[in-house]
């Protein structure tokens, strides 16, 4: 199962959005106030846009870096602002290689340390596998986390609601250190399946891996295995909208046969910084679509505030 950190006012949104009641009536939003465990201090009021959910992927922390080196300042300096603005998400998603190379113990610990604030301020995290990631090391570090019945046997899937869409988190780990990732079938069925329970909104999948399908840049041979037999699945569910990855350390956006593919920067590095940049990417839902922007971590960079904006047609 995904690993979860649901905030109080989260887990309410929750309940009644299962039931069909929608929680405030203006824009989504709900504040909250909050009392922070470490200090004891009255932090500043803030709200939850249950219209906003935040994407990270490819943190690739180790346990060894040293704190000021690029990669766990980048992932301290995204937490650091999710934490401390006032205008919060409904939930940051943080989509696979959470770890440096081969998923070591020491990189969950220091990995589960860097995002501690997030829990602290209860903002809600769900977490996904990517190539770089084991899932049993992982679930080990973080046994307090793992859900005692699972929804897939040995795979870490699950459905995050928000009000205008369901976020559908999927786990490609074929093996680790195995650039290729895959759905599989069983994982397939239980999509196939889950999607047709939750046909009321807009669905987006989630997953490390990019598909291949061909074309640049959604064709990179280190993607899905079986993206094929994916799209066939999600095409014949019209609310199918959007499908997001990392895994290529990059920025893009494609669309295949009417459903949206949306690649996000990499948190931790990528192989040229002159073509590409580091940082994370917000996603604003309404009825009929979303507005993406990217965030670089280096705050001049000319895609730092770069909007796109996607409907949801299906042609
Ligand atoms: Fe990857």
């Amino acid at each position: 199962m995904p690993i979860h950190f649901p905030s109080p006012g989260r887990r309410e949104f929750l309940k009644i959005a299962g039931s069909g009641v929608v929680l405030n009536t203006s824009k989504g939003l709900a504040s909250n106030n909050f009392q922070s465990p470490a200090s004891g201090k009255k932090q500043r009021p803030h709200s939850v846009d249950d219209e906003l959910v935040v994407i990270l992927n490819d943190t690739h922390i180790g346990e060894k870096h040293p704190p000021d080196s690029p990669v766990p300042s980048n992932l301290r300096f995204i937490v650091n602002k999710l934490t401390h603005q006032t205008h919060r998400p409904a939930c940051v998603i943080i989509n696979g290689d959470l770890a440096l190379k081969d998923g070591q113990p020491g990189d969950y610990q220091h990995f589960s340390s860097l995002i501690q604030p997030l829990r602290t301020a209860e903002i809600e995290t769900h977490l996904t596998l990517g190539n770089h990631d084991n899932r049993e090391v992982f679930y080990d570090v973080l046994k307090d986390e793992r859900n005692a019945v699972p929804t897939l046997q040995s795979l870490h899937v699950s459905v995050v609601k928000t009000r205008h869409a369901n976020f559908f988190l999927l786990d490609s780990l074929k093996e680790t250190m195995v650039t290729q990732g895959t759905v599989g079938r069983q994982q397939m069925n239980w999509l196939a399946r889950t999607l047709d329970e939750h046909s009321d909104k807009a669905a987006i999948i989630v997953t490390h891996h990019n598909p291949r399908l061909g074309g640049d840049p959604v064709h990179f041979p280190g993607g899905l295995i079986d993206s094929q037999e994916l799209w066939n699945m999600m095409t014949q569910r019209e609310h199918v909208k959007a499908y997001v990855h990392g895994h290529i350390h990059d920025r893009g956006f494609a669309k295949h046969r009417g459903i949206h593919i949306i690649n996000t920067l990499a948190t931790s590095y990528v192989a040229d910084p002159k073509t590409s940049t580091t940082g994370w990417t917000s996603i604003q839902l309404n009825e009929t679509g979303a507005l993406l922007t990217t965030h670089t971590i280096d705050q001049t960079h000319p895609w730092n505030g770069k909007e796109k904006k996607l409907r949801w047609n299906r042609t």
